[in-house]
């Protein structure tokens, strides 16, 4: 325990306070000059405020170049500094990720402007908190003539010539605009921009060019972008930008605009031609503040763009006069952080672990760490070009992320943590499970097993995959009893589900389990498979028979379930629909050659060569006929009539919240008149079909022209009436 003392400073705090000012000018600069953090936000941001909570503690220690006594960065010297004509504040950030965060604010501000319980709720702004680096695009007569970053706030650089290579930046204003004008907002990367740099990056990189890197993460690349120094390189990082403030401007009694709100004031930006996130919305109180928490927080992963959390602003100007600053913040904002998505953890081992079709893929076991809001203790390192690149090793301290429903994975490893030389992790050879020859094809990412279902690892995830919900579904067949069933060799191949206990008991009889069946009636095969499934541990009779009662009903399916259940590489569940459609009956599917496959909508060469080679292979064509023969069935037809096909050959994108079709709904009838839905808009995108709510996807139609239909007008041409 330490004991309070007012007057002697423990000097192992003084030590402390050392080594955190020197760590965090450390990364500040890698964050603010060379743009190339190693260390995650959150990381920084722990880091901080333990600083402060010290200085707090010994504010006589506090030094005026202690990293709690600046605002954001430091010029660089090769750009020309720029004074802000109005300075550029930061915002109060509040990390509480709950509703109590909006909450307060509303509550702080009703204190600050003396209201009761009886007045009516404040009017807000909600706006996203875009995660790229903040701008000021100053205009003197409707042209733009200079754009500087915030610096420390009060001194920024002047990167005109790059921001100038933005397109959606005007260049040049309507003639409404007042005579100086100062729009702030932010610069950041699309996220498929990014993508699609780093991919440009690698193809320079393995073509052996010198000193060229890949980004981290979109802010980063947003920020080497616009502090690059050759603006022809700088013109080939693609930037966008948000328009959500102003600097200096005309002021009224020389003819300048009169605004009320900061509401008016973003659409008229708007209307001079600056991009305004269509997310920005007025919100009345803290039920509404926290109502846009909430629903841009399920929208984050689905944005265009990337977010760290949303900023509520006062809306009226004259409140925010009236709210003043305090330091360097306006009282009338606040920045709401969303759950960070990135953290640092440590890595425990690496494991290899044996995928459905014996795709082995190392997995860095982690010591347990909060991220993305829930505990994370494995996160993927794809395959061995990536755990090679990565380079993680076990102790290694590394940067994890999630995002969203996608799997955790490592980003990067901070080399300087690195303790002693751990060996490097190279792929086994052979399969971890069945120990069979592991090979990498040409032209392949991954190892695979060459055990095939003689692999445990294999059967296992090969019965869980029959057994979802999306297949076949047995309720109630979880892992840990397949990995029984498996282990204890009561299920080998799919049919054994249906014959629990027979291969014990035909071999305790000396006889085939053919032999068996006939000596088994329905109510016998009943008792020993009940019997077989209560010994399994953690088996009470009750769910035992639940089971079975689940695998009964399994056995009534239908032919696309089934089809995509036998997990045939590259037939997944839209594939399966598409044969089933098509031929109608199995056979016809078991016995179709190569080309009679490509015939069917969505199956490439691959696919056919995939679909071929399965049944071919005499035990797969066994595991179909046992099935069959345990009851597994499905109504078979003729090849279905192809009539509402109006809609064939168009693809179509749902965003939003349709006003009476579920987006189940919506996809069910597109598909039915012969269309395709798919998820994301390009080029070859038909129609958008957009609700309200719409997000990114909205954004990107209008961008690239695809036409946008209502609810209505979608109706219109399910029906075949010409818009
Ligand atoms: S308003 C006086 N609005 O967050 C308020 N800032 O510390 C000035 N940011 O680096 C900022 N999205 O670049 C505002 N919708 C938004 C924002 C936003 C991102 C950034 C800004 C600055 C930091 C605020």
């Amino acid at each position: 325990m330490q004991t309070l003392d007012l007057f002697a400073m423990p000097s192992d705090d003084a030590q402390r306070l050392a080594t955190l000012r020197q760590t965090l000018h450390e990364h500040a600069h890698r964050y603010y000059v060379l743009d190339e953090p190693s260390i995650p936000d959150a990381e920084y941001d722990r880091l901080f405020r333990e600083l402060q909570a010290l200085e707090a503690a010994h504010p006589e220690l506090i030094t005026p170049d202690s990293p709690t006594q600046r605002v954001g960065g430091k010029a660089l010297e090769q750009f020309a500094q720029v004074r802000h004509a109005v300075p550029m504040l930061s915002i109060r950030t509040e990390t509480d990720t709950q509703a109590s965060g909006a909450e307060n604010f509303d509550a702080r501000i009703r204190r600050e402007l003396s209201l009761t319980e009886l007045d009516a709720p404040v009017t807000y702004v909600a706006e996203p908190k875009f995660d790229g680096l903040a701008m000021n695009l100053r205009y003197e007569h409707g042209v733009l003539v200079q754009a500087a970053t915030r610096g420390d706030g009060e001194t920024g650089e002047d990167v005109t010539q790059n921001i100038r290579t933005i397109g959606q930046i005007p260049l040049r204003l309507p003639t409404d605009a007042p005579d100086v004008l100062e729009v702030r907002g932010e610069v950041y990367m699309r996220r498929d921009d990014f993508e699609a740099l780093n991919e440009r990056q690698r193809q320079k990189i393995a073509a052996g060019a010198k000193g060229e890197k890949t980004f981290v993460n979109p802010r980063n690349a947003a920020a080497g972008a616009v502090r690059q120094l050759d603006p022809a390189i700088a013109a080939q990082r693609p930037l966008s930008f948000f328009a959500y403030g102003l600097g200096e401007i005309t002021p009224p009694e020389a003819g300048g605009p009169v605004f009320a709100t900061h509401y008016d004031m973003l659409q008229t930006l708007k209307s001079w031609g600056f991009p305004v996130s269509a997310l920005v919305k007025r919100a009345q109180g803290a039920i509404e503040l926290v109502a846009f928490y909430d629903a841009i927080g399920q929208q984050r992963d689905g944005l265009g763009f990337d977010i760290d959390g949303v900023v509520y602003k006062v809306d009226s100007l004259s409140l925010q006069r009236q709210l003043g600053f305090v330091t360097r913040e306006p009282r009338w904002a606040v920045a709401h952080k969303f759950p960070a998505q990135e953290m640092l953890t440590t890595v425990l081992a690496i494991d290899v672990q044996v995928g459905r079709t014996g795709k082995l893929t190392p997995v860095a076991k982690l010591a347990p760490v909060f991220v993305g809001g829930v505990t994370v203790t494995n996160a993927t390192l794809h395959n061995e070009d990536e755990a090679r690149r990565k380079d993680v090793r076990v102790g290694d301290t590394v940067i994890v992320r999630r995002a969203g429903d996608v799997i955790p994975e490592v980003v990067s490893v901070l080399l300087d943590k690195r303790v002693g030389e751990p060996e490097p992790f190279t792929m086994p050879h052979t399969c971890p499970v069945c120990a069979s020859a592991a090979v990498r094809e040409e032209g392949e990412a991954d190892y695979r097993c060459t055990g095939g279902l003689f692999c445990s690892a294999q059967r296992k995830q090969a019965i869980l995959h029959f057994a979802q919900r999306r297949a076949v579904e047995v309720e109630g067949l979880g892992d840990k009893l397949v990995d029984q069933l498996v282990e204890r060799d009561v299920v080998r191949t799919l049919p054994d589900l249906y014959r629990l206990g027979w291969r014990a008991q035909a071999e305790l009889l000396a006889i085939s389990q053919d032999q068996l069946a006939d000596e088994l009636d329905a109510s016998k095969q009943q008792a020993l498979a009940l019997s077989t499934l209560s010994n399994m541990d953690r088996m009470a009779v009750l769910s035992a028979q639940n089971l079975l009662d689940a695998l009964q009903k399994s056995k009534q399916t239908t032919l696309p379930r089934f089809l995509f259940g036998l997990g045939i590489r590259h037939v997944g569940e839209a594939t399966a629909k598409e044969l089933a459609r098509h031929f109608g009956q199995l056979d016809a599917i078991m016995t179709a050659t190569e080309a009679q496959l490509l015939e069917v909508a969505d199956v490439g060469p691959i696919v056919a060569r995939s679909i071929r080679t399965f049944f071919d292979q005499p035990h797969n064509v066994e595991v179909v006929a046992q099935l069959r023969a345990c009851g597994v069935t499905w109504p078979e037809g003729p090849p279905a009539e192809r009539a509402p096909t109006h809609l064939s050959g168009k693809t179509f994108v749902l965003t939003g919240t349709l006003p009476t079709l579920g987006r189940e709904d919506a996809k069910a009838l597109i598909e039915a008149a012969g269309g395709k839905v798919a998820g994301s808009v390009s080029k070859k995108t038909s129609y958008v079909v957009a609700g309200s709510e719409a997000g990114s996807k909205l954004d990107k139609a209008l961008e690239l022209d695809v036409p946008v239909l209502d609810e209505a007008g979608l109706q219109a041409l399910l029906q075949g009436v010409d818009e």
